[in-house]
């Protein structure tokens, strides 16, 4: 028996097994419309056998844009696409999950492909970003935002909800926050991208009010039996780590009590400063401690594709589900990989019954019925 490949339940939702595709941006629609080729992408690595498919992080407003090739869900005509692709993944036999987030002062940058800075002032396919203070990001991302008034931020907590609103509409049965990574929410969080005087800025309750008002505010109309999760940065590795880990962990308990279902565990990538240390599996006894001194379910991912080492992280209870990205870019049909590295009665144990049926069954010209 393989627990990677064991059903996982969180609410009223049940994955197929513990795998799940992280958001990753594929930087090619146009106004936030979603195009053909987010259809064939998200249909494809579905197919390939994960539990869950989160579909890449899709912006609550315009400004909220990472890149101009980022989803949006800030119009109505933005559902239709993504209907298609939530309905595609579900055919497919996974959940259709989607990341919703505002990219703060990283918003307005090229495409990664295209140079990943930011989109030079005079030039008008960019557009003014807002964040807690008015203080760059740094190094390829110089724009200063402008900082937020109180109206503006909550004129974006209500983009969350409506966003949150447009997801359930056109068909998502998973919602996650994107508070991670430097973006609008985290930025919030992070004393050294937010120095606001108000009470959104200063001690670690003030720079938590905006992510705790925005939970509670989707909470509100995301349904109760579905899950509501949150990517957050929990660390930094710029040296203060434990600090950071004692601040955010308050902060989980707090989403915690607030509905949230699961913390997929990050880093918060808030600065140019941090030093994040590259290695197999390096965030699972970090998602592990998160989840053992909070008490919520917690996911985690970064370099952790290692079939035997995702194994032992479910096996051994350290996380309840492992996130894998980039190989699915490689191989749409990574778990089935996995699940043949551990030896499993493959493929019925990840492919649909129409594939897999075939591969186990069919043995040549002559057999059976004439297909
Ligand atoms: C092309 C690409 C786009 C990404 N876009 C997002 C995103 O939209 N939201 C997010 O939280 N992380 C994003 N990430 C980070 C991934 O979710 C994931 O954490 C990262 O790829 C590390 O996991 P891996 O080692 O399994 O690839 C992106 C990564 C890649 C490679």
């Amino acid at each position: 028996m393989s627990a990677l490949f064991s059903p996982y339940t969180l609410k009223g939702v049940t994955l197929r097994n513990r795998i799940a595709v992280p958001p990753m941006c594929q930087y090619s629609a146009v106004d936030g419309v979603t195009s053909d080729w987010h259809l064939a992408h998200y249909t494809s690595i579905a197919r390939g056998g994960a539990g869950l498919v989160i579909v890449e992080a899709t912006a609550v407003s315009p400004e909220g844009r990472i890149t101009p090739g980022c989803t949006g869900l800030w119009n109505d005509q933005q559902i239709d696409g993504m209907a298609r692709i939530a309905a595609a993944i579900k055919a497919a036999g996974a959940v259709p999950g989607i990341q919703i987030g505002h990219a703060g002062r990283k918003a307005s940058a090229h495409r990664p492909w295209e140079g990943d800075d930011h989109i030079a002032t005079d030039d008008s396919t960019g557009w003014p970003t807002l964040a807690p203070s008015a203080l760059a990001f740094g190094g390829c991302l110089p724009k200063v935002p402008e900082a937020m008034t109180l109206e503006d931020i909550s004129r974006v907590q209500a983009d969350f909800v409506a966003a949150a609103q447009r997801a359930l509409a056109a068909g998502f049965e998973w919602l996650e926050l994107h508070f991670a990574h430097g973006y609008l929410a985290q930025s919030f969080f992070s004393a050294a991208a937010n120095q606001r005087t108000d009470r959104y800025g200063g001690n670690a309750e003030n720079r938590s009010r905006f992510l705790l008002e925005t939970l509670q505010a989707v909470r509100e109309v995301w349904p109760q039996h579905l899950p509501l999760t949150a990517r957050f940065g929990v660390l930094e590795f710029d040296g203060h780590d434990e600090a950071t880990l004692q601040e955010s962990m308050a902060l989980v308990r707090q989403f915690r009590q607030q509905g949230l279902d699961m913390l997929n565990v990050s880093m918060g990538f808030s600065t140019p400063q941090g030093r994040v240390p590259w290695s197999p599996g390096f965030m699972v006894p970090v998602a592990e401690r998160v989840g053992r001194e909070t008490g919520i379910a917690v996911a985690t991912g970064w370099c952790l594709d290692d079939p035997q080492m995702a194994e032992q992280a479910i096996a051994q209870q350290q996380v309840d589900l492992v996130m894998i990205g980039r190989a699915h870019l490689a191989n749409p049909h990574y778990p089935l990989q996995m699940a043949q590295a551990l030896g499993l009665d493959t493929p019925a144990a990840v492919l649909p019954t129409q594939y897999a049926y075939w591969l186990s069954r069919y043995r040549g010209p002559g057999t059976g019925s004439a297909q």
